[in-house]
């Protein structure tokens, strides 16, 4: 089965030690590591959790580009650093920060092999921790605004309410 069916939609909270952080079962690692990746709904937001070289990963579940289904991409080593390929138009972004990396071309010396750059994060990441076999997703500093953010709003789920009618 693919990723998109590994949905785990339903939300199993978990009362943080500090009152403030919005953590939420996933899942249990046998089964992400055997699909290599889950869907859940963490405190309303949708996250892809990724199991890569052994690591776990979660990131929003959506592109921080234009929306795409970034948690259907592929995984691929770019100079060293493992990024998820979205599907639309194939930007890179790096696992474990949520970077959007791209790629230049010196106009002087076109022959010359392109050398990656970064945009800096885009992706909203989110920190992965296991207990006893049971997966734990927490959200990061939601005060501190990534790209990824608008595909999780209100407003973009009443543009996409509005395209349907
Ligand atoms: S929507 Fe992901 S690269 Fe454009």
């Amino acid at each position: 089965c693919g990723p998109a069916s590994a949905l785990l939609a339903a939300e199993l909270s978990m009362p943080s030690a500090d009152g403030g952080v919005l953590s939420a079962f996933v899942g249990k690692k046998e089964d992400v590591v055997r699909s290599g990746r889950a869907l859940a709904v963490v405190h309303g937001r949708e996250v892809v959790v990724i199991h890569h070289a052994g690591a776990f990963y979660a990131m929003d579940r959506l592109c921080y580009h234009a929306g795409g289904p970034l948690y259907l991409g592929d995984i691929e080593d770019v100079e060293g650093r493992q990024c998820i390929v979205c599907p639309w138009h194939k930007y890179r972004i790096t696992l474990a920060e949520g970077e959007g990396l791209y790629q230049a071309v010196d106009p002087r010396d076109p022959q010359r092999r392109a050398s990656w750059g970064s945009k800096g994060p885009k992706q909203r990441t989110h920190a992965v921790h296991e207990e006893s076999g049971d997966l734990f997703v927490t959200l990061s500093d939601l005060s501190l605004r990534r790209e990824s953010d608008y595909y999780q709003s209100e407003e973009y789920q009443q543009v996409m309410r509005n395209a349907k009618k």
